[in-house]
């Protein structure tokens, strides 16, 4: 949890990268651009399937959810959310969830039901204030 440009896509990436290395398998999705993703699946051409790739992620020893609370929330991005969360929950395996939100504005924006089982997977590392990305600016 924190604000832009904090490191959270960094460290998450980083751990990733390493549990890849050492033979787990592992997935990286950014929240808003996997609802682009799926809603590029549901056209009738695609040849993956929106259950090929929930499959992925539900089966993956690790999978980073970068950017929770950036997607914009319809019914169906919370039925979506909600059954991958769900997934990662019943399994018990690894989560890592990014988030610019605070827990109270992540509860509102994907309910409580969601909320609940992040508390209850995740724990939660908040990072400092300061944006690396405007340390480049002179
Ligand atoms: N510990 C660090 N030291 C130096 N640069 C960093 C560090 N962590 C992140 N950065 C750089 O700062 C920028 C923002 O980091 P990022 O992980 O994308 O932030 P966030 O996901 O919190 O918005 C990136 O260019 C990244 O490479
Ligand atoms: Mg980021």
């Amino acid at each position: 949890m924190g604000k832009e440009g904090t490191g959270k896509t960094h460290v998450a990436v980083g751990i990733l990268k390493d549990v890849i290395r050492r033979g787990y398998t592992g997935l990286y999705w950014n929240v808003p651009e996997l609802f682009l993703e799926l809603r590029r699946l549901m056209r009738d051409d695609a040849e993956l399937t929106e259950a090929d790739l929930f499959d992925e992620a539900t089966n993956a020893d690790l999978l980073v959810l970068d950017d929770l609370g950036a997607e914009r929330v319809s019914d169906y991005v919370i039925d979506r959310l909600y059954v991958l969360i769900n997934g990662r929950y019943q399994n018990d395996t690894a989560t890592i969830i990014t988030t610019n939100r605070t827990l109270d504005e992540l509860r509102a924006q994907i309910g409580p039901r969601i909320a609940s089982r992040i508390c209850e997977m995740c724990v939660a590392v908040e990072f400092p204030e300061g944006d690396y990305r405007l340390q480049n600016i002179k």
